[in-house]
């Protein structure tokens, strides 16, 4: 059965689900529209595999994280029992958060009356109790949200009923089997506030044709628009291969071993629905990490992630600086073209628009979103 959705003619969705080659944009209501994100934060980001830290960035026991799960306030927590856990951040007793930002803890103790939970989410204390009937401790832990580890990325997804995320990736994992992607560590993080509907970003992300107009003497140069492709994909992943414009001269940072040489110097901007971004170039790695806030509100991270062995090259810290520098002056280009997009998509008289057959990725992605949004 196909459901409707609001501000999506019959035709506007024949023209989404048309072959590649014939095919158009979403309809403007899709980036626009409070019921459509309502539907997306239902369908779509609260039955999605999220990619929340590195395994390095919660390193030690103790060590946790706090970030926001599609609405639900979560933590990572690596436990004193050695083990990484995905827990909800929201105290048992009436509801507070018992964590913010990120550290290194014995035990969570809830600001508003006390109660103290440890390192893997039991509940160890709650003061001034004693007079409660029946009060069951042990049915008080910290709600534990399911995660999984691929790659070095700890996911979580609030959907118990979701499939596992590792064998719906088969395929774009053995495609960067060669990168050694779990011998990353967050180098750098870089933090955004956009004011775009999030698929206004990981389009942008995901095509090599606005490299033309966006970026004519920074990535043009060096990946030309035209050259780009992606393979075909069978599952919920899309990958945009950009091969390079100078094959001959040698990569920038040393390869991790194993690597062929058209694999260190192309770039690929990869993506697993809906919003797990990866930019990689050899050894460096961009995580683009983002929350949607609203229809038309997004945080971004981007982690500048680097091998651990590269750690120890002398001027890492250089290599990282001069990454950074790369990522955000990249970025600055694409914030341009998405504002801009951002004030079109918002104009009364804007409908949708032609892709260009070098938009293969935002074609993927548009069949998978309109299956989850549509399909009952
Ligand atoms: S809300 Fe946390 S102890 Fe009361
Ligand atoms: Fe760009």
């Amino acid at each position: 059965m196909v459901e409707t959705l609001p501000g999506f003619a019959g035709e506007m969705i024949a023209r989404v689900r048309a072959p590649l080659a014939q095919a158009w944009t979403l309809p403007v209501a899709a980036y626009t529209s409070g019921e459509v994100y309502a539907r997306e934060e239902a369908r779509i980001f609260r039955r999605s595999w999220w990619p929340l830290a590195r395994l390095d960035q919660v390193g030690s026991p103790g060590d946790y994280l706090s970030l926001d799960l599609a609405g639900q306030p979560v933590m990572v927590v690596h436990g004193h029992d050695r083990k990484v856990r995905v827990l909800s951040r929201v105290c048992r007793h009436r509801a507070a958060l018992v964590a913010e930002g990120a550290g290194n803890r014995k035990l969570f103790t809830c600001p508003y009356h006390s109660w103290s939970y440890d390192t893997g989410g039991a509940l160890v204390r709650a003061p001034l109790m004693e007079g409660a009937e029946g009060f069951d401790r042990a049915a008080c832990n910290l709600t534990e949200i399911r995660s999984e580890i691929w790659e070095g990325f700890i996911l979580a997804n609030l959907d118990a009923e979701a499939p596992p995320f590792a064998p719906q990736v088969d395929t774009y994992t053995r495609y960067f089997e060669n990168f050694r992607l779990s011998d990353l560590i967050v180098a750098r993080t870089l933090e955004f506030e956009h004011g775009w509907n999030w698929k206004v970003l990981v389009e942008n992300f995901m095509e090599a044709y606005h490299h033309i107009g966006v970026h004519p003497e920074t990535f043009e140069p060096a990946f030309h628009a035209r050259d780009s492709r992606v393979p075909e994909s069978d599952g919920p992943w899309s990958i945009l291969h950009m091969p390079s414009a100078h094959p001959d001269e040698p990569s920038i940072l040393p390869p991790p071993p194993g690597l062929e040489d058209w694999q260190a110097k192309d770039l690929f901007a990869s993506v697993a629905f809906p919003h797990f971004l990866l930019g990689i170039q050899g050894a460096s790695v961009l995580w683009y990490q983002l929350f949607p806030k609203g229809p038309d509100r997004l945080s971004l991270k981007i982690h500048i992630c680097l091998p651990f062995w590269l750690q120890e090259a002398e001027g890492f810290e250089e290599i990282v600086e001069g990454t950074a520098q790369f990522a955000t002056a990249i970025h600055m280009e694409d914030i341009a073209a998405n504002d801009s997009v951002w004030a079109g998509l918002s104009a009364p008289l804007t409908g949708q628009g032609r892709l260009s057959p070098l938009e293969k990725s935002i074609w993927q992605m548009n069949q998978w979103w309109l299956d989850q949004m549509t399909g009952v």
